[in-house]
């Protein structure tokens, strides 16, 4: 995608209201030309009605003139509070709406990263784009780009009167911009790096926060509540502090301006008296410019507040962009190949070398090995050995730096992703259910399940029983990450999730690691009599679930150093003869 400025980009997601928005900008411009208006028929009536030499004459005999005057003074005034309220919903309308197409687009761009960009940003980080970046640039829409707008065509226009009606006094009262305009410019780039700063740190406690909030049961166990709360506020007022620092560097500026506005008013009466003295300026001209002095004088006042939130912009519009442009390196190749049917389910590695990306050390190394259709093969290994980056390159979760991954002979990176992962059924390591009913998180891969099918699963993952205990059953709430349920239970119920799929490959991570034996007994005996084929992949720790496996792969250092049935393996005299020893407690004889 092509990269645009931060301003191009905005515009681009106006989301079809690019005229709304131009029209709005367009009635800002004339109200704050209306502005004139004012002064202009005060002008008119002092001048006509109150000090010429035949101001009484001119009240008797030109009435009408004058009411005309009153009458177009409300008038006026009336159609520009009109334009002032139509501009600013206009804008208000268009900046949610592109509020919403970008946080939408963002959302969706982040749901499609790969495992690689959930490892390198913080939640916290990307709530803070999701949130407080996209309101400053929702600000900068319906506030910001008004403001500017406004203040130039106030000042633009009230230049060009002041100019019509006395060039001279005109030059004098703006013979000060230039002094204000210095003064913006020296402020903007020093709060530009201010804003970028205070972004980062409102991200940092958003994330601890966000993390604080998630682990609050390890911040509990360990009684660390008093230790996180002093974290927390050291956060916080590190973010108050530059916060204030921030705000306080306008201050910095800000009688520099004020000397320089105070300026105008003095310039006006000195050089307006002698201009006036001199008979060469009408007593209305001079209330047209002290009644409009302030259109000058206000516009450079608040440029500071105007530049301090496009730096706001800069900075959030910076992160909201480098998450739109990003681009997932897992995608789909060109003329990726579509799973029609059901695949059969062989799973080959040949020579699979693997390391992550932020890792130093290869964390596989030249693996290689075939999983037939409807096998169950058990993959064993001590912790940390690599048993669940190896999984992780079946469904392209990472992608492997060399060697390939094949189901029925055709390469992963080769299938669609999503036909690749529907085919899979993966009961994951670290468990993650929704707040959601157990009926919603058993069929969360399949949503049109009936009650009757999830019923069967939990029947399956040995979760039926518990589940049926439970005060509303299948539709009882579990809470955040399945708060509520024991451990075991979770995995059950993550097991039931990965099974409802009806997958051809079904991949369990240590999915019955926390449960009882008897249960898990019978977990694998509900796993050889499922109801559709399945070739399975079961990284386990305990002899009594491989025992019955078609193969067992022992993995040391990334590398697999025994293969063969429990038989062959007990034979073999290896580690995995080692663990049998050590978990049955028995010298055994093959
Ligand atoms: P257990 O689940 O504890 O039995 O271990 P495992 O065999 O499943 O190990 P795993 O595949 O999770 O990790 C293998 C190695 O990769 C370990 O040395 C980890 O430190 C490392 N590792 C795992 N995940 C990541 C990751 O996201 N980034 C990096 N850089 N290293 C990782
Ligand atoms: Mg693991």
């Amino acid at each position: 995608m092509e990269k645009k400025t931060k301003l191009q980009w905005l515009r681009s997601n106006l989301d079809g209201n690019g005229w709304l928005y131009i029209l709005s900008l367009f009635g800002v411009a004339v109200y704050s030309i209306m502005q004139l208006t004012v002064p202009f028929v005060s002008r008119e009536i002092v001048d006509v009605f109150l000090t010429s030499d035949d101001a009484a004459a001119n009240m008797a005999n030109r009435r009408d003139y004058f009411f005309f005057l009153i009458f177009a003074m409300v008038g006026l005034t009336l159609l520009r509070t009109t334009i002032v309220y139509l501009s600013a919903m206009g804008c208000e309308k268009v900046s949610q709406g592109a509020l919403y197409k970008i946080r939408t687009y963002l959302f969706n761009k982040i749901e499609h990263q790969d495992m690689n960009f959930f490892n390198t940003y913080r939640t916290g980080d990307l709530m803070t784009r999701l949130t407080g970046d996209l309101d400053a640039i929702r600000h900068m829409i319906a506030w910001v780009l008004k403001s500017c707008i406004e203040s130039i065509f106030l000042v633009g226009a009230t230049s060009i009167y002041f100019f019509i009606m006395d060039w001279r006094l005109a030059l004098a009262i703006l013979a000060l911009a230039p002094v204000m305009l210095w003064i913006i410019i020296l402020f903007k780039n020093k709060v530009k790096l201010r804003h970028r700063d205070l972004r980062e740190k409102f991200a940092n406690l958003n994330t601890d926060a966000q993390e604080n909030i998630s682990g609050n049961r390890v911040v509990k166990a360990f009684a660390r509540e008093d230790y996180e709360i002093e974290k927390f506020d050291k956060a916080n007022v590190e973010y108050s502090t530059y916060s204030k620092k921030t705000a306080m560097t306008w201050l910095e500026y800000f009688p520099y301006v004020q000397i320089v506005a105070e300026l105008m008013p003095i310039v006006l009466l000195v050089f307006g008296g002698i201009l006036i003295i001199n008979k060469q300026m009408t007593p209305g001209e001079f209330v047209a410019f002290s009644g409009l002095c302030w259109a000058i004088a206000n516009p450079m006042r608040n440029m500071g507040g105007i530049v301090n939130e496009f730096q706001r912009f800069n900075a959030a519009a910076a992160k909201v962009m480098e998450i739109y442009y990003s681009e997932p390196k897992i995608v789909d190749k060109e003329n990726a190949i579509e799973l029609k049917e059901r695949v059969q389910g062989k799973i080959e590695f040949k020579n699979v070398s693997f390391k992550y990306e932020d890792g130093k050390l290869p964390v596989l190394n030249d693996v290689s090995f075939t999983v037939n259709p409807g096998e169950t093969v058990a993959i064993m290994g001590e912790t940390g050995c690599g048993k669940t980056s190896l999984i992780n390159l079946i469904p392209r979760f990472y992608e492997p730096t060399s060697g390939e991954v094949l189901i029925d002979g055709i390469n992963v990176s080769d299938i669609k992703l999503h036909d690749l992962r529907c085919s899979i059924g993966l009961a994951s390591q670290d468990v993650l259910l929704y707040s959601d009913s157990i009926d919603g998180n058993i069929a969360y891969g399949n949503l049109r399940l009936s009650l009757e099918e999830v019923m069967k699963y939990a029947k399956y993952s040995q979760a039926a029983e518990f589940i049926q205990k439970m005060p509303e059953r299948y539709d009882t709430i579990i809470g955040e990450r399945g708060v509520g349920l024991s451990g075991g239970q979770k995995q059950r119920i993550s097991l039931a999730r990965a099974l409802a799929v009806a997958p051809p490959i079904l991949i369990l991570d240590d999915t019955t690691s926390a449960v009882d034996m008897e249960t898990e007994k019978e977990i694998q005996h509900a796993l050889k009599s499922l109801d559709f084929e399945c070739t399975k992949l079961i990284i386990a720790q305990r002899i009594s679930t491989t025992k019955a496996c078609d193969k067992i792969l022992v993995l040391k250092d990334g590398r697999i150093v025994e293969e063969g049935s429990h038989d062959e393996l007990v034979a073999k005299g290896g580690y995995y003869c080692s663990l049998v020893k050590l978990q049955t407690g028995e010298e055994v004889v093959a």
